[in-house]
């Protein structure tokens, strides 16, 4: 059975939560086995800033984030929501995904699905759903679909175009999915950065057979797709070079 993971980033239980929960009760429907979190019931401490995780692939702080973490990796498909604050993500949701930075080093969750929700008064749900992205597209993931709802038509019923592309995608292992040029884009970055910078993110693209890919699943990209990623990379990897940090 197929495990699906939501998560809450408010810290109350109210329009987030109302959305997510409408989520899951349609995804109920399908037989998945689906567990709900709420970040406020963990401990998720700020980013220290030391980049150990990036050179040692753990981190030192000592709370819940591993058991989190893990959490993500074991689960088929992920739901976000988060509330909209000053125009963007709450604070712990950001401060989750701080944490989680060594994965944009080196991905685990590529491919699995995602549906993002975002919740307002008024404003902000486009900016939300842009930063959102623009961090989870190097985790790798499939952002789906995006369910924005305001104070207004919170109770809204989820639509089929809301949901349909996240069950295609878990029921199709991400075969029915078409790699966006943002994530192809992305891929190049890591990828080169992977090659030409650090020892440890080169062995883990290599030991994923990642590195010379164009994506971490070639066959769901465009013949132009392939073409421009592969013609960024080789512009990438020649002129990337490591930079030294003079504060150090
Ligand atoms: C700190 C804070 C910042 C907010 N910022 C915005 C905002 O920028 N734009 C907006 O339209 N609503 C804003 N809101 C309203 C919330 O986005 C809205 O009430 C949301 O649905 C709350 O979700 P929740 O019930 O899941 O916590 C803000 C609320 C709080 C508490």
């Amino acid at each position: 059975m197929k495990k699906i993971l939501i998560i809450n980033s408010s810290y109350r239980k109210k329009n987030t939560f109302i959305v997510l929960q409408n989520i899951k009760k349609v995804l109920l429907n399908y037989g998945y086995n689906i567990e709900v979190i709420n970040l406020k019931d963990y401990k998720i401490s700020s980013c220290h800033g030391c980049e150990y995780c990036i050179y040692k692939n753990k981190c030192n702080i000592d709370d819940d984030m591993e058991f989190l973490m893990t959490k993500l990796q074991e689960c088929d498909g992920i739901i976000i929501g988060t509330p909209v604050y000053i125009n963007n993500m709450s604070g712990i949701l950001k401060t989750f995904l701080d944490r989680t930075c060594r994965w944009f080093h080196r991905p685990v969750l590529e491919g699995k699905p995602v549906i993002l929700v975002a919740t307002t008064a008024g404003s902000g749900l486009k900016n939300t759903f842009k930063s959102l992205n623009e961090g989870l597209v190097q985790w790798g993931v499939d952002v789906v679909s995006e369910v924005g709802r305001t104070i207004s038509n919170l109770d809204k019923e989820i639509e089929k175009k809301e949901i349909l592309p996240f069950i295609k995608h878990l029921n199709t292992d991400g075969m029915s999915y078409r790699v966006t040029m943002k994530q192809i884009t992305t891929y190049q970055v890591q990828r080169a950065l992977a090659n030409n910078i650090f020892e440890l993110d080169k062995n883990y693209w290599k030991e994923k057979q990642w590195i010379d890919k164009v994506y971490y699943r070639t066959k769901k990209v465009g013949v132009i797709g392939k073409i421009t990623g592969s013609l960024l990379f080789n512009i990438l990897v020649k002129n990337i070079k490591p930079v030294v940090d003079k504060r150090l």
